[in-house]
């Protein structure tokens, strides 16, 4: 018995001194904080300093003596990139890095549907921790504010409203795998154009009200564990390291738990970067895309430059502590998360995602009769046709390629080309058209820019007797199209594309155009050209997506997430001097204030070419009236708006409902309208559905830069229910008391 009791004590003293020795930082059964704070309490000021620069281009060094991993980061926002060498922008060529490439963010904006988003990130996630990765760089956040912006496909259009919405499910999606988001580029990379250093100046409305928004939903809905500052300066300050964005926005005011990365070579001043917020430091004395430097990691502002200034007493330890503990929540949230899942690749569920994205996105701009005896040229009905036309570089183009940081390799990839042979077989001819020189994201002079007279001839002759001509044009991802480092030269479409558009609806009227680009293009022929569809970059699966849409098999539903205007200084961005874009190459005023987009068409009376929020069905769609529950709302009530909307034709199909408020009489200029509420639904031919919003005062609500703090002036507001930012179906009113 004795025995016994002298065993179970034995037992029970080595179990607990066991339990002792594990350290609280490795034991998944304590809370996060408990373990930041154990391993923190572990570290030399040396192994804190060390986590916060990179040790390769794509990594940060863990503490090796603590058995805490490295953190391995890559490039999103579409897919996850190659491996990269460890210290050059070379391509690793490894062999299991091909992935699958999904639609670009314009793409998933112009969806209108969260759900898809949702998709997206959980599949992108998938692949992301499949190859590895804790850190995935992306979604991109900036607002579309000038159609030049080589980097606008990486984001989600104009819209502060819409891209809040599309960015959260997004990121709750790739962050369930145990992969942190990173989330980019923050704030105001609304070109690319001197994006090193061009300095920022605007109103507080303008940065509350239109660029700030989608980053504080990413941050405060999302839960993003890391966020990437951008290249250019705000207010005199480099974005990396900013006494008012970082730390007064992002950490104070939204309460920001994660970390903070540079963009690649962001970082400019030790003391700054220690003081102002960021975390991590990546990529210095390098451009982030091509540019390499004698530099050694240890020269990064916070490596030996930062220790030392520690040890000298210049800046206090309690920064690098609240920098370290960051670093460590992340690590726990990611490598040192043991309950994440084992992740995925190129899966049939991901090529599928990828299609239903790109079918979801595509936006049909316009379809109209050849002649009136004739119906709508699409969807394409394949009995009556023998030959179709395929023209154009885009139809076969790798479009993965080029565009900078997002580029992907890509394990299969269905081209247009591919996706309408598989449908319409031996009907289609194709011949190119046009040239457009092989992808690369820099040096435009490496590329021939020559308008190939040639090709032009050959695509006429085909057209002549063809039945049918699709051209698949657009931009590409070459230097000054669509891709990081430069923007667009000019808004019209390159390499003689106006001229071949010409030059076939001269022979052929049955032309349909397919655009593929992130940005909006002139169309001084946009009367010529009875169909045009708007298909981005639809990754791995575009052909199919763009085969589906032009064959029918799917009713397109997508809807614009950026203007189209008629011509370049019709954009806000654009209409006023050199200061307000691209700036005097020191220093950009946005003159346009909060009049971003839509907001500038409609304040100002200019029509769109294609309105925010366009995109036309196979089938129509009637609208009720619109009907709210109560005229008034309280201070601190809500209200419903409540439509009746009807498939009144004879194919499903779905919509986007739009709700937009107005502020008529106000204190303060406002927009005509803004975008508060959408909701996209599907009818069966003839059925009807009921949407419903529920507003309440913050829909309404202006920034005051005086009071530093958001208002509803109480009085009347306008609800307009619409189709589109222009293609309004109703109107309602009530009063905010
Ligand atoms: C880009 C970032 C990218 C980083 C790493 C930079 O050039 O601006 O978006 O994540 O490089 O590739």
């Amino acid at each position: 018995m004795r025995k016994h009791v002298i065993a179970a004590i034995f037992c029970a003293c080595s179990f607990s001194v066991l339990m002792a020795q594990t350290p609280i930082y490795l034991d998944d059964n304590q809370p996060i904080e408990a373990r930041v704070k154990d391993a923190l309490s572990r570290m030399t000021l040396e192994e804190k300093v060390a986590l916060c620069h990179a040790q390769s281009k794509f990594s940060t060094p863990g503490v090796r003596r603590l058995g805490i991993p490295e953190i391995w980061m890559s490039d999103g926002p579409h897919g996850v990139r190659a491996e990269i060498n460890w210290n050059d922008w070379g391509y690793a060529n490894w062999t299991n890095d091909s992935i699958t490439a999904f639609p670009a963010l314009t793409c998933l904006a112009a969806t209108w549907n969260p759900e898809m988003a949702a998709i997206y990130g959980k599949s992108v996630g998938e692949e992301a921790r499949y190859r590895r990765k804790d850190i995935l760089l992306g979604p991109g956040l900036n607002i579309y504010r000038t159609p030049l912006n080589g980097r606008n496909f990486e984001y989600m259009g104009e819209d502060p409203y819409l891209t809040s919405v599309m960015c959260v499910p997004y990121i709750q999606g790739v962050q369930k795998n145990g992969v942190a988001v990173c989330v980019k580029h923050y704030v105001l990379n609304n070109q690319e154009k001197w994006r090193g250093h061009i300095d920022v100046e605007l109103s507080d409305r303008a940065l509350y009200e239109i660029y700030l928004p989608a980053f504080k939903a990413a941050v405060q809905k999302g839960e993003a564990w890391s966020i990437m500052g951008s290249y250019n300066k705000v207010r005199g300050q480099h974005a990396c390291h900013n006494a008012l964005t970082l730390n007064k926005i992002l950490k104070g005011d939204w309460g920001f738990d994660g970390v903070v990365v540079t963009d690649w070579g962001g970082c400019h001043d030790t003391y700054e970067a220690a003081m102002n917020g960021l975390d991590i430091e990546m990529g210095s004395y390098t451009n982030g895309l091509t540019s390499e430097s004698k530099f050694t990691y240890d020269d990064y502002y916070l490596a030996k430059p930062y220790l030392r200034m520690l040890k000298e007493g210049k800046v206090p330890v309690s920064t690098v502590d609240d920098k370290a503990s960051r670093i460590l929540r992340l690590i726990f949230r990611t490598g040192m998360n043991r309950h994440k899942p084992y992740g995925s690749l190129t899966t049939e569920a991901h090529y599928q995602a990828a299609q239903e994205i790109g079918d979801e996105g595509i936006v049909l701009l316009k379809n109209a009769p050849v002649s009136k005896k004739t119906s709508p040229l699409l969807p394409i009905s394949a009995e009556k046709i023998n030959k179709i036309l395929v023209v154009g570089d885009n139809a076969t183009r790798m479009l993965n390629q080029g565009g900078g940081s997002s580029e992907l390799k890509v394990k299969d990839m269905v081209s247009p080309l591919d996706g309408l042979r598989a449908l319409y077989g031996n009907k289609i001819v194709y011949t190119k058209g046009y040239a457009a020189g092989r992808a690369l994201y820099d040096h435009a002079d490496k590329i021939s820019q020559a308008v190939e007279d040639s090709l032009r001839m050959e695509a006429v002759r085909l057209a002549k007797d063809a039945d049918l001509v699709i051209l698949v044009g657009g931009l590409n991802k070459n230097h000054f199209q669509d891709c990081e480092g430069a923007d667009r030269l000019s808004y019209g479409l390159p390499f003689g594309q106006n001229e071949l558009i010409d030059a076939l609806t001269a022979v052929n009227k049955n032309m349909v155009l397919v655009l593929l680009s992130g940005n909006a293009v002139e169309m001084p022929w946009v009367r010529k050209v009875p169909a045009i569809v708007q298909g981005w970059y639809l990754g791995s699966m575009g052909g199919k997506s763009i085969a589906d849409i032009l064959s029918g098999s799917v009713n397109p539903s997508g809807k614009l997430p950026f203007s189209f205007p008629v011509k370049l200084t019709d954009c806000g961005a654009n209409a006023f001097d050199e200061l307000c874009y691209p700036g005097d190459s020191i220093k950009e005023v946005y003159k346009e204030d909060i009049l971003v987009g839509y907001r500038w068409y409609d304040t100002k009376k200019i029509p769109a070419l294609f309105s925010f929020g366009h995109g036309l069905s196979y089938t129509t769609f009637a609208y009720g009236k619109p009907v709210v529950s109560s005229k008034k709302m309280e201070g601190n009530g809500t209200l419903t708006v409540t439509i009746p909307v009807k498939n009144t034709g004879s194919v499903a199909g779905k919509e986007v409902v739009q709700l937009y408020i107005g502020d008529e009489k106000c204190s303060v200029m406002r927009p005509v309208k803004e975008l508060k509420a959408f909701s996209k639904i599907a009818l069966q031919p003839g059925e009807e559905k009921q949407v419903s919003f529920t507003l309440s005062p913050d829909e309404l609500k202006y920034y005051d830069d005086v009071k530093k703090d958001w208002v509803a002036e109480p009085g009347k507001f306008k609800v307009y229910i619409g189709s589109s930012s222009t293609d309004i179906r109703g109107t309602v009113e009530f009063e905010l008391l």
